[in-house]
């Protein structure tokens, strides 16, 4: 593995460039090849034999671009295949999961309330009732899918105050959000909402997502095996799109970009 290659970045769709965001800070001398799979998104109301064919594809393409390490920037596809990805090939394979261990650590041994938005794959999928086996039993957790969420972002309609908040409040307005302790964005294209979360919650809420840790485990992963790019090298990303039309390409650069 040289440690000048590219790192493969995916996602169903634009969500991933979030990660890449986190990535790009975090680890500023990294070349990033981002797959977004538009032409395919949503994965979240998929089957999970889809999901897999469709990310064996992408890391496939990956392995011709001769990348070093995989992200998957996507709870839905990493629930759905990150096991089989990881028997079939010999490279790092970084996966995403819901933080719940983030919001019910929060409480430092209170139980928490806590509500985990993402798409009805990932909260189907055995990964997740494997995490809520975990925790449910000293906290009050609600499973909420988002599906819409992920169509709003897609569509470059995240500007859209009017649709968002009205989306989020048929989602939402079954839950005392003064009472939440905290919203787990299980989704990579929900981070983008968090200034609208913010809106739905008290000041005390945490909002919270899984961006940082899985780049904290990229970076040690690489540490580990002395991949980690040379510090004199200038980083770059690289964005590609299964929908190749200009309106993906400009909303891409935008999300890439925008405070
Ligand atoms: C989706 O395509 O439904 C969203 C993917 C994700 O879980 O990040």
């Amino acid at each position: 593995m040289t440690s000048t290659a590219p790192i493969g970045v995916f996602d169903s769709g634009l969500g991933g460039i979030s990660v890449v965001r986190e990535l790009r800070q975090t680890l500023p001398n990294e070349h990033v090849v981002y797959f977004g799979d538009s032409a395919h998104a949503p994965y979240g109301t998929k089957t999970p034999e889809r999901v897999r064919e469709l990310s064996f594809s992408i890391v496939d393409q990956f392995m011709s671009q001769g990348v070093k390490a995989i992200v998957i920037a996507c709870n839905t596809a990493t629930s759905a295949a990150v096991d089989d990805l990881r028997k079939a090939y010999d490279i790092p394979i970084i996966g995403m999961e819901p933080a719940l261990k983030l919001a019910c650590d929060r409480g430092q041994g209170k139980p928490q309330r806590v509500i985990v938005a993402a798409t009805p794959l990932t909260l189907r999928e055995h990964k997740f009732s494997a995490l809520m086996e975990r925790f449910q039993a000293g906290h009050d957790i609600h499973p909420q899918p988002c599906p819409d969420l992920v169509s709003i972002v897609e569509h470059g309609q995240l500007d859209d105050d009017e649709r968002v908040m009205s989306t989020l409040h048929r989602f939402f307005d079954q839950y005392d959000m003064e009472k939440t302790d905290s919203v787990v964005l299980g989704c990579t294209h929900f981070v983008f909402y968090r200034d609208y979360f913010r809106k739905l919650l008290p000041e005390t809420a945490a909002i919270i997502d899984g961006n940082a840790g899985t780049i904290r485990h990229l970076r040690e992963v690489l540490e580990s095996r002395d991949a980690l790019a040379p510090k004199d090298q200038i980083g770059s990303v690289a964005i590609s799109n299964s929908d190749s039309s200009e309106r993906i390409h400009t909303l891409s650069i935008d999300l890439l970009n925008r405070d």
